[in-house]
């Protein structure tokens, strides 16, 4: 199987798994959160951050069922970034994997409470792992101010976002900055999160987390790419936003042409990163360059 079907395959049983888990945690939740909840978190995601969560804690004998809690964990952090994302204050945007974005199913208070309501019950999944601790700290890290949440702070700054700040001049590091916190920290916090779970040494946590970094950088290039270049049936989102906000993106930067060629040297250092560690790395090799590659 090829690591895209295999992440396809992972996807549907992750689903089943996230929508029971949910339900079980939402039953006293009044019905209008509990609802928008679901439309924020269920159908639709691609599920890559909780399958190399997997794939890693699996490198090193980890069960699936070990796995779950923190898998449920950082897809909770991803899906309310996408929430508050999507809301008028920061992107705008109406369409999210295929469906209405959640304050237009509903209306922006709700969309901001289902949102909050993501990011704690991420940490309440954490709870149910043993040892929590490292890993209440490393998703704590990737999702927080110095993570997702400075990154996007960063990313609207860049556009020119604030009234009382003037729009900053960006270089190619400024940008790489911005896409390594709103990007990069959760995606590398999702592999370093899965060694953890299945207790690998310090050297193979390091490993791990250096290549979520590297794929992470690559994932949002990608994404910069797909914004200009894709086709909005295909990824369940508007295109062509980033261009008319006037985001600091690397095509923005670089030019469709040298973000390519940035994500392709991107992937090569990713893969590097594979080679200290044990048992078989195929997938996340290949998934590397589906990350590339990919139109949604
Ligand atoms: C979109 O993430 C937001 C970015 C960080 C670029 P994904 O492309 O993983 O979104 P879903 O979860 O598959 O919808
Ligand atoms: C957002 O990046 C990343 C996070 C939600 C942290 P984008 O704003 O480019 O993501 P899309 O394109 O809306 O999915
Ligand atoms: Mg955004
Ligand atoms: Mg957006
Ligand atoms: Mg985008």
């Amino acid at each position: 199987m090829t690591a895209q079907a295999e992440l396809t395959a992972f996807a549907t049983q992750f689903e089943q798994a996230f929508e029971a888990a949910l339900d079980a945690r939402l039953a006293d939740v009044p019905p209008r959160l509990h609802s928008a909840i679901l439309h924020g978190a269920l159908a639709g995601g691609k599920r890559i951050r909780p399958f190399l969560l997997w794939r890693s804690a699996n490198l090193f004998g980890a069960s699936l069922e070990t796995a779950w809690p923190a898998a449920f964990a950082v897809e909770c952090v991803h899906c309310y970034s996408l929430v508050h994302d999507d809301l008028p204050a920061m992107d705008d945007d109406a369409l999210r994997r295929g469906k209405p974005t959640v304050h237009v199913a509903y209306d922006e208070a709700t969309a901001i409470l289902a949102g909050d309501a993501l990011l704690t019950l991420a940490f309440e999944f954490l709870a149910d792992c043993d040892a929590p601790g490292p890993l209440v700290r490393l998703l704590a890290a990737a999702s927080g101010a110095a993570g997702m949440v400075g990154g996007q702070l960063l990313d609207l700054s860049a556009e020119g976002r604030f009234v009382d700040a003037p729009k900053p001049a960006h270089d190619e590091a400024a940008i790489r900055r911005i896409q390594a916190m709103k990007t990069g920290a959760l995606i590398a916090a999702s592999c370093e999160m899965g060694a953890r779970v299945a207790g690998a040494p310090a050297d193979a946590r390091t490993a791990l987390r250096d290549f979520g970094r590297d794929i992470g950088l690559a994932f949002q290039i990608a994404d910069d790419l797909l914004d200009a270049e894709g086709d909005a049936g295909a990824m369940g989102k508007a295109v062509g936003k980033d261009a008319h906000a006037g985001k600091a993106t690397f095509v923005s930067m670089l030019g469709a042409g040298g973000a390519r060629d940035l994500l392709a040297q991107t992937v090569a250092d990713a893969r590097r990163h594979l080679s200290s560690l044990p048992g078989d790395t195929r997938v996340l090799s290949e998934l590397a360059g589906y990350i590339a590659e990919r139109d949604r």
